[in-house]
């Protein structure tokens, strides 16, 4: 456990790098409230896993594309946790290659809901609640290589990310003053269920041999990642993106 924090709110927490995260974070003991969208069966069997090693694990039910949720569920969280010391923003909606000229402007407002604007209003309420902090308290985004790089056929999902990390610049500087550090972990290609069920065989292949280390991380790694940037020894480390991505 880390010394300044104890309780953890998380986004999308019931698969890949998500749910990594919560299983690593569970068996140190934090108290945390994770989400989800639709898949209440997964949230269920998680939690009674979970609740075996640590009692103190909470799911919440919520499409973050309706940003009018929101507040509940930081409520919800409140009530649980009683403050909330770190926030995850790592829920994002997965989307499929699409061409540029074939996006519909609906769609690509869905996915800035989802992977921007709700992660923006939880940063939001998190700064209210945690007006004066003795010990340093963190807002981590889950981003993507794809905010500097761009996406090709990713232009709807890429251009969520650069401003998920243009934010966290602005953010990071702005709540210092209050012990607040804002930090971006940056996936390259990591292999979960929706990219091995949804990319084509032939661009999985190219993909890997575009990567310098030849293999897909895994989300073991991104959460391991994320354990360290919410430990004490990790305080120094702020307003930065840290790229986990086998060299590519
Ligand atoms: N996988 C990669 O290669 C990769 C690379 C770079 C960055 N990332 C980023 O890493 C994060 C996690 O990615 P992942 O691949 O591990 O995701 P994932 O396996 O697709 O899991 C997504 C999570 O978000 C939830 N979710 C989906 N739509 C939602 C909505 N409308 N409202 C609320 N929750 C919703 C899902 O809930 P249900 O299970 O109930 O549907 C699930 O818990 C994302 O921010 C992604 O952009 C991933």
């Amino acid at each position: 456990m880390s010394k300044n924090i104890n309780t953890i709110l998380i986004t999308g927490a019931t698969s890949g790098i998500g749910k990594s995260i919560l299983e690593l974070l569970s068996f140190k003991g934090f108290k945390i409230v994770f989400t989800y969208y639709k898949r209440d069966k997964v949230a269920n069997k998680l939690v009674n896993d979970l609740k075996k090693v640590n009692k103190n694990i909470y799911s919440y039910k919520i499409n973050l594309e309706r940003n009018e949720n929101i507040d509940k569920l930081f409520k919800f969280a409140k009530k649980k946790l009683k403050s909330i010391d770190c926030l995850i923003n790592n829920a994002a909606f997965f989307v499929q290659r699409k061409k540029f000229e074939t996006l519909p402007l609906s769609h690509v407002k869905q996915l800035m809901n989802i992977n921007y604007f709700a992660a923006f209003r939880l940063s939001q309420l998190f700064a209210i609640s945690n007006r004066k902090n003795k010990n340093w308290k963190t807002i981590i985004n889950i981003t993507s290589t794809a905010a500097k790089y761009g996406g090709v056929e990713f232009t709807h999902y890429a251009p969520t990310k650069a401003a998920m990390e243009n934010l966290t610049k602005g953010l990071s500087r702005e709540l210092a003053s209050k012990k607040i550090r804002v930090l971006n972990v940056a996936p390259g290609v990591i292999d979960t269920r929706n990219l091995l069920k949804k990319e084509k065989k032939s661009n999985l292949n190219k993909m890997i041999s575009s990567i310098p280390s030849k293999r897909f991380g895994n989300s073991e790694e991104v959460a391991n990642l994320v354990n360290y940037l919410i430990d004490e020894k990790s305080e120094y480390i702020n307003g930065t993106t840290i790229t986990i991505s086998g060299g590519r």
